[in-house]
């Protein structure tokens, strides 16, 4: 498989947004969104800390391999007018280097929800994951009331194979989540 920190120097660019590494200097852009309770309300954690949020950005500024199970390509979404200020973020997990399977994830800053963009940046990463990174299954686990999550989902054209029932703790309430997902040749169709 690629190694992502050499593949993925360019930022990647869609039509109003680019998507780009995170650097240290999104900490506190990243914070913002990240240490709100109604962001993380679906994410079965609490919010992220400030050092959380450092924490994490130093770890992957430098660009991450993609080549073993765990392996994490986060990217930071700006608007193309403003790339220095993120807006939010997606996240592809390589859960199946063998099977070529990843997991996407999208967290946005409520202040920019509603125009489209996570679901334009989550497309550019899906056409990623499966152009440059050659992964053959992307798939979402998401918490069955999150319904910003699940129109994202649909938009992309992927598919609901799952709905998981009471498989998980959220505090003292049982979380239910979906699955979606879509394969390579369906996305290239
Ligand atoms: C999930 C999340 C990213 C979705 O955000 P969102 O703003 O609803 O999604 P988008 O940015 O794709 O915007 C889509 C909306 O913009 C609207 N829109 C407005 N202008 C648009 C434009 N020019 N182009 C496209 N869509 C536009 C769409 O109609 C759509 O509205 P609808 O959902 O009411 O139908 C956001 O709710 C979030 O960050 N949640 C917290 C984190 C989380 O739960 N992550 C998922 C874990 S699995």
């Amino acid at each position: 498989m690629t190694a992502v920190s050499q593949s993925l120097q360019a930022p990647v660019a869609t039509e109003r947004l680019v998507l780009r590494l995170f650097t240290p200097d999104d900490v506190e852009d990243r914070y913002a969104y990240q240490s709100l309770p109604e962001v993380a309300r679906f994410l079965y954690r609490p919010p992220l800390t400030r050092e959380d949020c450092a924490e994490s950005i130093a770890a992957r500024a430098g660009g991450t391999p993609w080549q073993a199970d765990g392996d994490v390509l986060l990217l930071a979404v700006c608007r193309a007018e403003e790339p220095r200020v993120v807006i939010g973020e997606v996240v592809l997990t390589l859960t199946s280097a063998r099977a070529r399977q990843a997991e996407i994830g999208w967290v946005f800053d409520p202040r920019h929800a509603g125009r489209g963009y996570a679901t334009e940046a989550a497309r550019a990463l899906v056409g990623v994951a499966f152009g440059q990174l050659g992964v053959h299954r992307v798939f979402a686990r998401l918490d069955v009331l999150n319904t910003a999550s699940v129109r994202v989902c649909e938009r992309l054209g992927m598919r609901r194979e799952a709905h998981l029932v009471d498989n998980d703790l959220d505090g003292d309430r049982w979380g239910s989540e979906y699955g979606y997902a879509i394969l390579a040749r369906e996305w290239k169709s």
